[in-house]
């Protein structure tokens, strides 16, 4: 027998004996990623601040659920304590405001970006690192974006705040190393989700909407949430570091595809 006749390993446990932490867990990507952890057996705890869209998920498949501001210390250890013994976290909160450019931008919708991105990330990071590190197979899997990596206009405070998402995922990696806990970052390009351009566009439908006129397929929530899947349960002895996900019709950040729309 070679090497390459071999099945690899699968140390995966019983699905039904991991949990997970998912913030950002109210809609999109967040929302789609409980519904496929918890499809697969997993135990969930979704994490968001709009209870109701909490409670109605909670009816839906069952999760746990717990209402907490990313942003607020006193918030983030009332999730540690609703957690306890925790396999994943799933560090998805997250978003943009403006689309301003650098010269005009208002420093506060800066601030909101690093706030949620950059220390929100850092502070579930932070919290559950103890119980990760516990549970002798641990995994932080941090929703940046290809804005983590490429400016674009009009991007700026999105483009930083993501940048720093990027940092805590590559800087834990090595801090990490020897330890049983794997740091994996997926990057989105294009998502078509319910929430994140309208937010992005304070609130006007049609500007969110021409972001993905005329794209055939961008990716959609569930795309991003079985990517997330798939990586978790991976044998544990692979580390997907990185995942860039774009849809076809995305080339690069400048580069895409679009139909003529009338
Ligand atoms: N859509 C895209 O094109 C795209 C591309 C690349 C990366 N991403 C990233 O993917 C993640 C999810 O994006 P999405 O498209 O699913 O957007 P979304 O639907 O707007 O989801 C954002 C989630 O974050 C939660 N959230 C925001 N601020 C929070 C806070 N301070 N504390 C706790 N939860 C907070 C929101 O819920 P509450 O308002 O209820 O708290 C919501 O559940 C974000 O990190 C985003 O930057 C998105």
């Amino acid at each position: 027998m070679t090497d390459s006749d071999r099945t690899p390993p699968n140390d995966q446990p019983d699905a039904g004996t991991l949990r997970a932490v998912v913030t950002g867990a109210s809609s999109g990507i967040g929302a789609a990623t409980v519904r496929r952890l918890r499809a697969e057996g997993w135990s969930v705890l979704a994490v968001a601040r709009r209870e109701d869209r909490l409670r109605a998920l909670a009816d839906d498949t069952g999760c746990e659920y717990c209402v907490a501001d990313v942003t607020k210390a006193e918030d983030v250890d009332t999730l540690v304590s609703r957690a306890g013994a925790v396999h994943a976290l799933v560090a998805n909160a997250g978003g943009a405001v403006g689309v301003d450019p650098v010269a005009d931008a208002d420093p506060a919708d800066w601030q909101a970006m690093y706030d949620v991105n950059v220390l929100g990330t850092l502070r579930v990071t932070q919290s559950l690192l103890p119980a990760l590190r516990a549970s002798g197979r641990g995994d932080v899997l941090i929703m940046s974006s290809t804005a983590g990596f490429v400016a674009y206009e009009g991007g700026g405070g999105y483009v930083a705040a993501k940048h720093g998402t990027h940092a805590i995922a590559a800087t834990l990696r090595l801090e990490l190393a020897g330890e049983p806990v794997r740091v994996i970052e997926i990057a989105p390009g294009m998502v078509k989700t319910d929430e994140f351009s309208v937010k992005r566009y304070r609130g006007d439908a049609a500007k969110a909407e021409a972001v993905y006129a005329g794209v055939d397929e961008p990716l959609t929530a569930v795309d991003v949430a079985d990517a997330v899947v798939w990586a978790l349960t991976r044998p544990h002895h692979v580390n997907v570091d990185l995942m860039v996900l774009r849809p076809l019709a995305q080339a690069a950040q400048h580069k895409v595809a679009r139909r003529a729309t009338t």
